[in-house]
């Protein structure tokens, strides 16, 4: 297994990264900081489509083929603002990190795990992307954006022997819950450990799995994909006989 990890130099990222260096493979960790790991890295600002690619040619060169990518680089610095208060310069670079990084790592991801004849792509998404995020909905915005790219994509890369999917975690011992750490303890909150995180990654990345799924890992509850409610398909003039477009139809993942 050879990986891309974005974000790699903390929290889900470095677990991961750890996880599957431990299992044998090898990891290349894109992150604006570099790792304590000592593994490979590339100074990568997931918001430059350009340094995402860098990222990428460079793992694909060392190891000789990149075929699987953990998207992790993420931002939660929008606690408590709405689109009234927020401060228009921090939106826009949570909205570059949480989803312009994602978009950068798929399109940079995908051609390399092509030409590696299979592989996974995992992305950060939240408990957010799948339920407001009471307090944050700039926040919860960029996460659900993240899962109408992964469940629109993952049935389209399947098809090629890759896979898509989102994790979604509520609350996880990482450094990114810290400013809400005291508050968690004193009302016995509990965080989801990120082994706990790492070991649904390392499943959603397994290409003989599901595309296109949104794992949902809440504590107390085994993690597993998220069931989406159907959307109905459009009806014209009663005629069952005419074709409905497959994009206006539920795809139940
Ligand atoms: N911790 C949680 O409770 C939680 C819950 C649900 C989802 N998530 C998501 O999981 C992902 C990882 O979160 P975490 O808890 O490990 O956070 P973290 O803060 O520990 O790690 C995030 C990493 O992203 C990197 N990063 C930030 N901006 C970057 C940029 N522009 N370019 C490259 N790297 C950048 C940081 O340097 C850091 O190493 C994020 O997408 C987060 O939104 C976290």
């Amino acid at each position: 297994m050879n990986a891309v990890v974005t974000g790699g130099a903390s929290g889900i990222g470095a677990a991961v990264a750890a996880r599957i260096v431990a299992q044998g493979g090898n990891v290349l960790v894109a992150d604006l900081r570099e790792p304590a790991s000592g593994l490979p890295y590339v100074r990568t600002d997931v918001t430059d489509p350009a340094q995402v690619q860098a990222a990428f040619d460079e793992a694909e060169q060392r190891f000789g083929s990149v075929d699987r990518a953990v998207l992790s680089a993420g931002l939660a610095t929008t606690m408590g603002r709405t689109p009234e208060t927020v401060d228009l310069e921090v939106w826009q670079t949570l909205l570059g990190v949480n989803v312009g990084g994602i978009i950068h790592g798929v399109r940079a991801a995908t051609p390399a795990i092509r030409r590696a004849g299979g592989g996974g792509i995992v992305a950060l998404a939240s408990l957010a992307g799948l339920t407001p995020a009471v307090g944050d909905p700039l926040y919860s915005t960029t996460k659900f954006a993240v899962v109408g790219l992964v469940r629109t994509l993952g049935p389209q890369l399947a098809g090629e022997g890759i896979t898509i999917n989102a994790v979604c975690p509520g609350f996880v011992d990482t450094p990114m819950v810290d400013p809400l750490r005291e508050a968690f303890s004193a009302n016995g909150f509990p965080l989801i450990p990120v082994a706990t995180v790492v070991d649904t990654i390392l499943g959603a990345l397994d290409p003989s799995g599901g595309s296109g799924e949104c794992w949902l890992i809440q504590p107390g509850h085994a993690p597993a994909p998220y069931r989406f409610r159907g959307v109905p398909g459009a009806v014209a003039g009663g005629d069952a006989a005419l074709p409905v477009p497959p994009a206006a139809t539920e795809v139940t993942v």
